[in-house]
C-alpha cells in the first residue's frame, strides 16, 4: 500500500471539521425523531465510521443494521449505474422510521436503488442522511435529507473512503491529486 502522502492534493475536511458537523447532523436528527425510534441503516463499507461516530451523537432512541450494495469492483472510479444488492438487511423494516446512512452520494445510482428497494418493505418513513454529497455528478435525482458536506468534483478517500479498499480507516477526508493517482492494484 501507497503512503498516501504520495497523491494526497489536500484534506478537504479535517477530523476537527468532520467531528462538529457530525455532532450538528446528531442533534438535527434527535430532534427530527423526538419520540421516535430512528432505525439506522447502514451502507457498507463506506458508511460505517461516519456511522458509529454519528450513532454517539444520537440522544433518542435508535437501532441499526447494515446492508452492502455493489456498483464497481477495484480499480474503477466510476459508477456503472448497476447497482447489486450484496447483502440484505437482518431485521425488518416495516413500520419503522428508517434513515439510510451514507459515505457519499456520487452519481446518485446506489442511493437511488437501495431507496427503491427499501421502499418495497413499506417502512413508516424512510430519509437519507449522507456525509458527503458530490452534487457536480449527479446523474439522477436522489432526495438528501441530511447532508454533512457538499464536496467538489474530486476522488476524495479517507474516513470510511477507501481507493481500491485501502485508506478508510484514516480520520480525515482527502482529495486525490489526479495527476498522481495510486496505481489500481
Ligand atoms: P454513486 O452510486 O455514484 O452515487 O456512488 C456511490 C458510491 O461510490 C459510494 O458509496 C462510494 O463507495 C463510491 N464513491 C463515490 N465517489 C467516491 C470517492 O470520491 N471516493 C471513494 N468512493 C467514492
Ligand atoms: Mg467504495
Amino acid at each position: 500500500m501507497q503512503d498516501y502522502h504520495e497523491f494526497l492534493s489536500e484534506i478537504l475536511i479535517t477530523e476537527e471539521q468532520l467531528e462538529v458537523r457530525i455532532a450538528e447532523l446528531g442533534e438535527q436528527i434527535s430532534r427530527d425523531y423526538e419520540g421516535h425510534t430512528v432505525h439506522m441503516v447502514c451502507i457498507l463499507r463506506g458508511g460505517v465510521l461516519f456511522l458509529t461516530d454519528l450513532m454517539r451523537k444520537i440522544r433518542i432512541p435508535n437501532t441499526i443494521d447494515f446492508m452492502a450494495v455493489s456498483s464497481y469492483g477495484v480499480g474503477a472510479r466510476q459508477s456503472t449505474g448497476q447497482v447489486r444488492i450484496t447483502l440484505d438487511l437482518l431485521q425488518d423494516i416495516r413500520d419503522r422510521d428508517v434513515l439510510l446512512v451514507e459515505d457519499i452520494v456520487d452519481s446518485g445510482y446506489t442511493i437511488a436503488t437501495v431507496l427503491e428497494f427499501l421502499a418495497t418493505r413499506h417502512p413508516r418513513s424512510l430519509k437519507v442522511c449522507t456525509l458527503l454529497d458530490k452534487s457536480e455528478r449527479r446523474e439522477i435525482e436522489v432526495p438528501i435529507d441530511y447532508c454533512g458536506f457538499k464536496i467538489p468534483d474530486k476522488f476524495v478517500f479517507g474516513y470510511g473512503l477507501d481507493i481500491d479498499e485501502f485508506y478508510r480507516n484514516l480520520p480525515f477526508i482527502g482529495a486525490v491529486d489526479p495527476g498522481r493517482y495510486p496505481p489500481s492494484h
